[in-house]
């Protein structure tokens, strides 16, 4: 059954919605960066969601915690809808390096993965790098296998010496720093607007695909 979301830019005021975001994934495979190389081992780890109540490094307070001053000085906060429900969120933060955007935060609900969320999210953090005229996406990826799998999937490269980001290093030090050098728009615009594999069935006709870039207004409430 294939479908659409929908994109939507989000605001500050939206931060609260990443307890929306069910992030609980089983980590088969642990990555990590020896010589220069990526390697794997396997891995047996059930990774809950954030803690609700809490406010530690994975708890929603400590998400928003760390999101509200990158949105706050100007990253891109997306989120892709499926009808009224906030599948995933992307967090583009385009004032990271001369020629690279970060992306700081991305995240796809369990019941919504893959079905090409995260897939059409990059896409729209490629457009807004692209749009700004900047050539990479920078990553600091946790280690397990959905995201380095994700990102490696969309064309990322190990990040070596100094294109390691110190700051981020130093905050994630057994992440995996990733870097995709984008390629020029194949598709000649910024229509995000791709089929996604839905298992629950179509959305409805009304559902709309906005573009990245364009100024709708955000209605994420409801
Ligand atoms: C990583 C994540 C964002 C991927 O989201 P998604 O919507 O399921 O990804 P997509 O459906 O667009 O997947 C595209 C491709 O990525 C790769 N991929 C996705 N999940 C993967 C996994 N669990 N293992 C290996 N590769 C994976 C595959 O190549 C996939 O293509 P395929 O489905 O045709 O095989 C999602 O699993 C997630 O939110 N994980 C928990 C949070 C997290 O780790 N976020 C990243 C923090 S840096």
């Amino acid at each position: 059954m294939w479908a659409t979301v929908a994109i939507r830019d989000l605001t500050l005021a939206d931060l609260p919605r990443l307890r929306e975001i069910d992030r609980c994934e089983h980590q088969h495979v642990r990555y990590r960066v020896e010589d220069g190389q990526l390697l794997s081992s396997p891995f047996d780890v059930q990774v809950p969601g954030w803690d609700p109540v809490g406010n530690g490094d994975h708890s929603v307070a400590g998400m928003i915690e760390f999101a509200q001053p990158i949105v706050a000085g100007g990253a891109h906060f997306v989120g892709a809808f499926a009808e009224d429900e906030l599948a995933g969120i992307v967090i583009v933060d385009p004032v990271f390096g001369p020629d690279t955007v970060w992306l700081a935060l991305l995240h796809v609900d369990r019941s919504h993965r893959r079905r090409g969320v995260a897939s059409v999210l990059w896409r729209v953090a490629a457009d807004r790098a692209r749009a700004i005229g900047k050539g990479a996406i920078y990553v600091s990826a946790t280690p397990g296998d959905s995201a380095v799998g994700f990102y490696l999937s969309r064309g990322c490269r190990l990040a070596s010496g100094a294109e390691v980001s110190d700051d981020l290093y130093d905050l994630e030090p057994e992440d995996i720093h990733l870097i995709c050098e984008l390629p020029p728009n194949p598709r000649g615009d910024d229509d995000v607007g791709v089929h996604l594999r839905m298992v629950r069935g179509p959305i409805s006709e009304n559902a709309h695909l906005l573009h990245a870039g364009a100024s709708e207004p955000t209605s994420t409430h409801g």
